[in-house]
C-alpha cells in the first residue's frame, strides 16, 4: 500500500511517499524559514499561503521521485493537529481533495504521534516497549509507548517547550530566527562551567519539567555582563559560554527525568524524537547513557545498564512528511478516517492514547 503523507503544520511543508512493503519511497520539503526570518517568528497568514504553493510541486516532485503516478496512490495521510489552524487547513484541505478525487481513503494524523514513530523510518528501529522523549518547538513531553497507538503520557513541561526556550534565549542573544540550531552551534565553543544555571525541576519526583525560569537565568547574566562592560554588545566568548551553560542545563534536566522514566517503566529503550532531538550535546549526553535498574530474578543486583538510545535520522527529527505518511501507513488498516477535513489546532496526545 502506498501511501502520501502531507504536513503543514508550522512553517514546513513536508510531502512523503511510504510504502508499507518497499519503505519511504521519496521524501521532499520547503522550509518557510528564510521567510519568517525577517519578522523574527512565524507569521501564520504568510505560513498558511506559503503551504498552499508549495503543496502540488512537493508531491510531483515525490511522484516523479518515485516513480509512480497519482493513481499509484492508495491513501493519503495528513497531519490533522496540533498546529497553526490556517496552516493546517492548507494541508488538510489539499490532502481530502486530492483523496476525493483520487477515490481513496484520507487519514488524520497526530503530528506528535509522526515524530514519535519517526526513529521507526531508521535502517536500526528501536523494539517496543520504549520510553520516548518528544523534544520540539512546541512540546516537551515522556511517553511510554508499549505499540503503534499505545501511549502513556509521563511528563511534560509545565510552561515551555524545550525548542521554545532554546529559541526564546537565542533570541534574547541576539540570534537570528530561529536560534535553536544557532544557539546549539555557538555552544561547541563555550567553555564549560564559565556560567551555571539552575536546573529547575530536577529533583521532583514525578516526570514534569520546567524550562521558562532558564531564559530568565540567561537574562539576568546578560544584563549583568552589560553593565560590567558598559556596553549593549556581549563579548563572543562570553555569549558562546552562556550557550554552552544553558544547553548544559536543559540535557542535565531531560536525561534526569528520561532516566527517571526508564527506572519507573522498566524499559531499557530510550526513543529521541521532535526538532530538539538534533541537538548535538543531547546526542552525546544521551549515548552514554546508563541507568541503575533493580534487581529482577535472576539476574545481579542493582546493576548499572546501559540504554539502548534510538535518535530518528537527521532529516526525519524536524518537521518532516515522512514521519507523516509513515504514521498514516501504520494506521491504514485501523481504519482511523477523517471527520471531514476538520483540524485539531489543539489536539492532545492523549485523546488518541487508549
Ligand atoms: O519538531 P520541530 O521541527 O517543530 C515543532 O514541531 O516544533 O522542532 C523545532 C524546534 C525549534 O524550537 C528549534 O529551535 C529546535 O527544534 N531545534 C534545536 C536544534 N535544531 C532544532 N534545538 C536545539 N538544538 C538544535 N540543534
Ligand atoms: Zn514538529
Amino acid at each position: 500500500m502506498l501511501v502520501l503523507g502531507i504536513e503543514s503544520s508550522c512553517d514546513e511543508t513536508g510531502v512523503a511517499l511510504y510504502d508499507t512493503e518497499r519503505g519511504l519511497l521519496a521524501h521532499h520539503l520547503h522550509t518557510q524559514m528564510a521567510m519568517h526570518a525577517e519578522y523574527g517568528g512565524v507569521v501564520p497568514e504568510l505560513a498558511s499561503r506559503d503551504h498552499i504553493r508549495r503543496l502540488v510541486p512537493l508531491t510531483e516532485g515525490c511522484l516523479k521521485e518515485a516513480g509512480v503516478p497519482y493513481g499509484g496512490i492508495d491513501a493519503v495521510a495528513f497531519t490533522q493537529g496540533p498546529g497553526l489552524g490556517g496552516a493546517l487547513l492548507a494541508g488538510s484541505s489539499y490532502a481530502n481533495a486530492l483523496a476525493l478525487a483520487l477515490g481513496k481513503p484520507v487519514i488524520p494524523v497526530h503530528h506528535l504521534e509522526g515524530h514519535l514513530l519517526s526513529p521507526l523510518l531508521a535502517d536500526e528501529k528501536p523494539d517496543f516497549p520504549f520510553v520516548a522523549l518528544l523534544v520540539s518547538g512546541g512540546h516537551t513531553q515522556i511517553m511510554a509507548v508499549r505499540g503503534i497507538g499505545d501511549y502513556e503520557l509521563l511528563g511534560e513541561s509545565v510552561d515551555d517547550a524545550a525548542g521554545e526556550a532554546f529559541d526564546k534565549t537565542a533570541k534574547l542573544l541576539g540570534l537570528p530566527y530561529p536560534g535553536g540550531a544557532k544557539l546549539s552551534e555557538l555552544a561547541k565553543s563555550g567553555r564549560p562551567d564559565a556560567f551555571i544555571f539552575p536546573r529547575p525541576m530536577i529533583h521532583s519526583d514525578d516526570l514534569q519539567m520546567s524550562f521558562s525560569g532558564l531564559k530568565t537565568a540567561v537574562l539576568t547574566a546578560v544584563e549583568k555582563v552589560r553593565a560590567e562592560n558598559g556596553a549593549d554588545d556581549i563579548p563572543e566568548q562570553t555569549r558562546n559560554d552562556i550557550c554552552r551553560a544553558f544547553q548544559d542545563a536543559v540535557v542535565d534536566v531531560l536525561a534526569a527525568k528520561v532516566k527517571k522514566a526508564l527506572l519507573q517503566t522498566g524499559f531499557r529503550t530510550l526513543v529521541v524524537a521532535g526538532g530538539v532531538g538534533a541537538n548535538w550535546k543531547l546526542r552525546e549526553e544521551f549515548g552514554k547513557l546508563t541507568v541503575c535498574m533493580p534487581s529482577e530474578k535472576g539476574r545481579p543486583k542493582n546493576r548499572e545498564e546501559k540504554v539502548d538510545v534510538f535518535f530518528p535520522p537527521m532529516a526525519y527529527c524536524t518537521d518532516n512528511g515522512a514521519m507523516i505518511a509513515f504514521a498514516g501507513a501504520m494506521h491504514l488498516n485501523a481504519g482511523r478516517e477523517a471527520d471531514a477535513f476538520n483540524v485539531r489546532p489543539r489536539w492532545p496526545l492523549s485523546e488518541i492514547v487508549k
